[in-house]
């Protein structure tokens, strides 16, 4: 898709649609107000007649208005203009593509990133329509042997903006928009795929891709060089599967040599059975979104090489399938992580934290500036949050504001958990210096508890997104998610730096 900004009357401008935002309120955005004074009140009587009600979505399509040189104008609903918040701008920007996709249009002009939203600036404003556009024409269909011709035809969209000072504005928010937007839809793809055709040596593949595509430094470590290390934990995780797993490094240098970086580690488990301690059928299927968390991290070093930030990130992802056999891990063994703690496995299930233990002490290398951990963690976190926020654990208050914030504006938000020192006993064992698990209370918790003990030497933060990462039902589909967050917080941080 192909994205430009410019200042222009929306009845000069001539392409496929023109789409306008119109309120309940019966008063005329500034675009709405040119075409109808231009087409003689075409706009005001469908308003007037109540044809049209402006409902949040609502969506009505006008052919060939005199004095427009578009062959339609298309006005979108966005409920009470006093009201209008992120939520249902973006239901507006679905709602119409969705239609622009069902009338199979390739080009269209939306006249959308003047609607006023308090708080929302405008490169907001025009980064919201790209990822939205992004996220609303998504499908995965190349594991269909036909082609259903469902696919989306849109190829071409223009901002038009009414004030000329703002276009700077909204062609940062598109080129953003733009860059996260093709960071989700990798993410999305590596977590539709299912888990006999994304393995970890897939996974590994990925990465050369791009190394290939867009010059990140890559290195894969394989199970020998694992073991010299030491990694102990991931390594008995991997160990019950015939995939060989793999310690996947990227690094993106945009900004100066030996500057700290920020480090992603994601979990990238392909598959998760259980192991000896196997899930029940019912959604297993659901398990090969395992790796999101490590698809996230692909994504977002995607998004960052695309718009070339001026900072360094690398980007881990422990990848390893976790299944029964005869040389899987069994409950009560206990494995020694290359930090040199021991661990008793009293459920093999508790597999993400074992493989991204060892990831997270790895990470200590790189002696980064902190670290963000991405993973399918817990059932728990789905049912404390939900689908809508993120679960976020963290031993540093700054880098919690940070991520929070970058939450908030990306639409793609995190809540803060408690992480305090009393649900550490919960992780006590007889028998070796920490067990896996932490029993039923609190589980999202025990597992952040859990991966804080490898974590002490940097500020480090943990997102759960067990439930954010992937929807269920018949709208099944990997969401993307954390991309966004990820990729705000890497923007943020490069403002940062250059206000101080
Ligand atoms: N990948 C799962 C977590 C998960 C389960 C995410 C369901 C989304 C939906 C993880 O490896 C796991 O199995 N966790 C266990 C931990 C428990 C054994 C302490 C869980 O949540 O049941
Ligand atoms: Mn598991
Ligand atoms: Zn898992």
């Amino acid at each position: 898709m192909k994205y430009s900004a410019k200042s222009q009357r929306a009845t000069e401008h001539k392409t496929d649609c023109i789409v306008v935002g119109l309120y309940e309120s019966k008063e005329l955005s500034p675009a709405a107000r040119t075409i109808d004074r231009a087409s003689d009140g075409a706009i005001q009587s469908v308003v007037d007649s109540g044809e049209f009600d402006a409902r949040p979505g609502s969506i009505l399509v006008l052919r060939n208005l005199p004095g427009v040189a578009s062959p339609r104008v298309m006005l979108v609903g966005f409920g009470p203009s006093a009201k209008l918040g992120a939520r249902t701008y973006i239901k507006g920007i679905v709602a119409t593509t969705k239609k622009l996709t069902d009338l199979r249009l390739v080009n269209a002009a939306l006249c959308l990133a003047d609607l006023n939203m308090k708080g929302r600036d405008m490169t907001w404003k025009a980064k919201v329509i790209a990822e939205t556009l992004a996220d609303a024409t998504y499908s995965f269909r190349q594991l269909k042997s036909k082609n259903d011709n469902g696919a989306a035809t849109l190829q071409r969209v223009d901002l038009l903006i009414g004030q000329s000072r703002h276009v700077a504005a909204a062609r940062t928010g598109l080129r953003q928009g733009q860059a996260v937007g093709n960071g989700v839809r990798m993410a999305k793809d590596l977590g539709n795929l299912p888990g006999n055709l994304c393995t970890p040596t897939f996974l590994a593949k990925q990465a050369r891709g791009l190394q290939r595509s867009h010059g990140l430094k890559v290195s894969v470590l394989d199970e020998t060089q694992m073991k010299k290390l030491g990694m102990g934990s991931l390594l008995s995780v991997s160990r019950g599967s015939r995939e060989p797993a793999k310690l996947i490094v990227m690094e993106y240098q945009g900004g100066r040599k030996g500057a700290p970086p920020v480090a992603l580690v994601g979990k990238g488990l392909t598959f998760d059975a259980g192991g000896i301690s196997l899930k029940p059928p019912a959604k297993m299927d659901e398990m090969k979104y395992d790796m999101c968390g490590g698809a996230s991290v692909f994504g977002t070093l995607l998004a960052v090489a695309e718009l070339k930030l001026p900072l360094n990130v690398v980007g881990v992802v422990p990848s390893s399938e976790n299944l029964p056999d005869g040389a899987a891990n069994k409950p009560g063994d206990i494995v020694t992580s290359m930090s040199g703690q021991t661990i008793e496995i009293l459920n093999t299930d508790a597999e993400g934290r074992l493989i991204l233990c060892d990831a997270l002490t790895y990470t200590k290398r790189f002696k980064p500036e902190s670290v963000i951990d991405i993973a399918t963690l817990t059932g728990a976190c789905v049912v404390a949050l939900g689908s809508y926020a993120s679960g976020l654990f963290s031993n540093d208050s700054g880098l919690t504001k940070a991520v929070l914030n970058a939450g908030e504006r990306s639409r793609d938000r995190a809540w803060h958990m408690p992480m305090w020192d009393d649900y550490q006993s919960q992780l006590d064992s007889n028998f070796a210096d920490m067990a896996n698990v932490g029993g039923r209370d609190a589980g999202a918790i025990t597992a952040a508890c859990f991966l804080s003990r490898f974590t002490a030497d940097f500020a480090w933060a943990h997102l759960d997104v067990a439930g954010t990462a992937w929807r269920s039902g018949s709208n099944k589909g990997a969401t993307g998610r954390p991309v966004p967050l990820l990729t705000q917080f890497l923007i943020d941080r490069v403002e940062r730096t250059r206000r101080r």
